[in-house]
């Protein structure tokens, strides 16, 4: 391990999901607090904090290259704090087969991160990966420099139990975050120039809490709520299980014009029995009647969703049966991977693994009818005038960035900056962004 020094700058690099990127947001914020400074883009950092992912593929393996390839410029490497749900799930390895690793710490644990450095500094190697109970949260320091578009982290963990994922193990079980503390941390982001605030959550939608007279407040209730602070103007989640999709969720789509059209609702397979292998716990149609009563709430609703190809067992034709399923619900835009066995979930020991070259071969079948429609999709949008929200500089001189409703990403030039809720119209569409030309500066 590196010769034990106090570190003043760092890097906190994520991979993964949203949710990785609220934590990482959150463990730089805990950085900023004992004064460090977040290291400048092409420079060396003191401390590098890989936020690591879990969920396919050879994440671990990834890790140890990354660690590997940590060098500063004078040849002598940063300190290294491994987090995120590789540390979770293989932290005693990590430290055991990575010297150069000072610190590891889950997700449940990293805002005990500044008790580690403070051993680290003493040269000491230390891992925490507990789980206690909501208990992070109440230590991190106040959200600070916040862009126009935000992410909250309102639940985390997983009680589903699907056969292929991970997440139940390195998350833990579902909770939900307080009621008046997603309140308080929502005004602090808007407070601090956002918005739009995407509330995350493996299952976001089982989200469940209290209001100040103990009365229960759904998911729904907890929208209706946040849409109520004048100076946020969007609110978005992710990501949805459908058996947790209320009728009132449904309903506010149809009423709280500051949530956005969009849904992103994970189903996987279009095959009832892989569905049923994968424990889902919903059937393709059942699915598409869900979509169905959203579309009906929200006509314009762009939709969204996940998709794995050769879960063990799967058919040609249970494959198709997934193509079918895309070709009926048209996706607005869509997220596919291969089956990647997970150590310790019960489909790692399911037989009928499907070869390599079958699930390639699948996967782009699959990608090539999602891009498709992602295509039509964005053409479907020229001509339309809508509200874009500025997140950045674009290349060129006088453009910028942003987003439109159905999350679609737009360009345009003119008069705007950086937080103004523009309106544009659609002009042009590519497959993974639109131009559009600006109508009314700002409205923010
Ligand atoms: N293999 C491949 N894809 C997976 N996902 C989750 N676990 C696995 C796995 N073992 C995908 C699912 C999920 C998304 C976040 O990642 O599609 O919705
Ligand atoms: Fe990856 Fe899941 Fe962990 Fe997010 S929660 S970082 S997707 S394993």
């Amino acid at each position: 391990m590196p010769n034990p020094t106090t570190p003043k700058t760092y890097r906190v690099k994520n991979f993964g999901c949203q949710m990785n990127v609220y934590d990482g947001e959150r463990m730089a914020e805990l950085l900023a607090d004992r004064g460090m400074t977040a290291a400048a883009e092409g420079q060396d950092a003191d401390l590098v904090v890989l936020n690591t992912c879990h969920i396919r593929e050879k994440a671990a393996e990834k890790v140890y290259s990354d660690i590997g390839r940590l060098t500063k410029v004078d040849g002598s490497k940063p300190l290294i704090a491994v987090a995120g749900c590789v540390a979770q799930a293989e932290g005693e390895e990590i430290m055991a087969r990575a010297p150069a690793v000072s610190m590891v710490v889950g997700p449940q644990a990293y805002h005990r991160l500044p008790v580690l450095l403070d051993k680290a500094a003493k040269g000491e190697r230390a891992t925490d990966t507990d789980m206690p109970a909501n208990a992070k949260f109440d230590q991190l320091p106040q959200r600070r420099r916040i862009g126009p578009a935000a992410f909250l982290t309102i639940q985390e963990g997983c009680d589903k139990f699907c056969t292929y994922c991970v997440v139940p193990y390195t998350r833990g079980a579902e909770i939900s975050r307080p009621f008046k503390d997603l309140v308080a941390e929502a005004e602090r982001l808007v407070e601090n120039g956002a918005r739009e605030i995407t509330l995350l959550g493996q299952n976001v939608n089982a989200w469940s809490g209290e209001n100040a007279a103990g009365q229960a407040v759904s998911f729904d209730g907890l929208i209706r709520s946040l849409a109520k602070l004048p100076d946020l103007q969007r609110i978005r989640y992710t990501t949805s299980h459908p058996m947790d999709v209320t009728d009132g969720l449904i309903a506010a789509h149809g009423e709280e014009p500051k949530l956005m059209p969009y849904l992103h609702l994970p189903v996987q397979s279009g095959s009832d029995r892989v569905l049923r292998a994968m424990n889902r716990s919903h059937t393709a149609d059942s699915y598409l009647k869900l979509l169905e009563r959203f579309r009906a709430a929200r006509p314009d609703i762009a939709l969204s969703g996940d998709f794995i190809v050769g879960f063990p067992g799967e058919t040609e034709a249970e494959f198709e049966d997934t193509l079918s399923l895309v070709d009926e619900v048209r996706y607005a835009q869509a997220y596919s991977f291969k089956y990647s066995a997970r150590p310790g979930t019960p489909a790692a020991d399911m037989e009928d693994t499907i070869a390599a070259e079958v699930m390639d071969e699948r996967l782009q079948r699959l990608q090539a009818a999602i891009n498709r429609d992602q295509l039509a999709f964005n053409q479907a949008s020229v001509g339309k005038t809508c509200e874009v929200l500025v997140e950045r500089k674009g290349k060129y001189p006088g453009q910028w960035l942003g987003k439109s409703p159905w999350l679609q990403s737009v360009h345009f030039t003119g008069d705007a900056g950086i937080g103004d809720l523009t309106t544009v119209e659609l002009a042009e569409a590519g497959p993974n962004s639109l131009s559009g030309r600006l109508l009314v500066p700002a409205t923010v």
